[in-house]
């Protein structure tokens, strides 16, 4: 069943922010909708079907002359039962691919129409696209889904 989606509030990891911040030519763009908001990216919906909500905009962080270049797009979070899988188009925009960068465990179940909020934790995936940094499991910033009167 199709339903109206939220918009996705997610701050991806606030220290790989800080440190995109500190950098020299440290820098961070959104586009195709997306917004930096208090520092923290917000998506909007998309569409959601079956489990799998999608939402729109993307973010590219880039550093160290372009040798750091990392783009998040299209953010999608997809249920299934107590677990859900964040996912996101990732790599050049012509040959984007979309890859699972985050888990979520437990936490409430998710309705729609209503705020939810959960603890992302990186996959292996997402270890290799933050430039192999992290541990698998890390615990990255709280992701969010508020509805779109809020
Ligand atoms: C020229 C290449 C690079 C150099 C010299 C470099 C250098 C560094 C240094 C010195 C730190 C430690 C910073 C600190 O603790 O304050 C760091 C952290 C980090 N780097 Fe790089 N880096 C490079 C490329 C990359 C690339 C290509 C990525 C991602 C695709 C990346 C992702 C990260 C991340 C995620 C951290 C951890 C930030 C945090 O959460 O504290 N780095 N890097």
């Amino acid at each position: 069943m199709s339903e109206t989606v939220g918009r996705l509030h997610w701050a991806v990891k606030e220290s790989f922010i800080a440190y995109i911040r500190g950098l020299d030519d440290g820098d961070i763009e959104t586009f195709d909708g997306c917004e930096l908001q208090d520092g923290v990216f917000v998506f909007p919906g998309e569409s959601g079907e079956d489990g799998e909500l999608l939402f729109s905009g993307g973010v590219h962080f880039t550093g160290f002359a372009g040798m750091l270049d990392v783009r998040l797009v299209d953010p999608m979070v997809e249920f299934d039962g107590t677990e859900a899988k964040v996912t996101a188009l990732v790599g050049p925009a012509a040959i984007a691919a979309r890859v699972h960068i985050a888990t979520i465990e437990g936490g409430e179940p998710y309705r729609p129409g209503n705020s939810w909020t959960a603890a992302p934790k990186l996959t292996f995936e997402g270890v290799r696209i933050l430039g192999d940094v992290y541990q698998v499991g890390a615990e990255l910033a709280p992701l969010s889904i508020e509805p779109e009167t809020q």
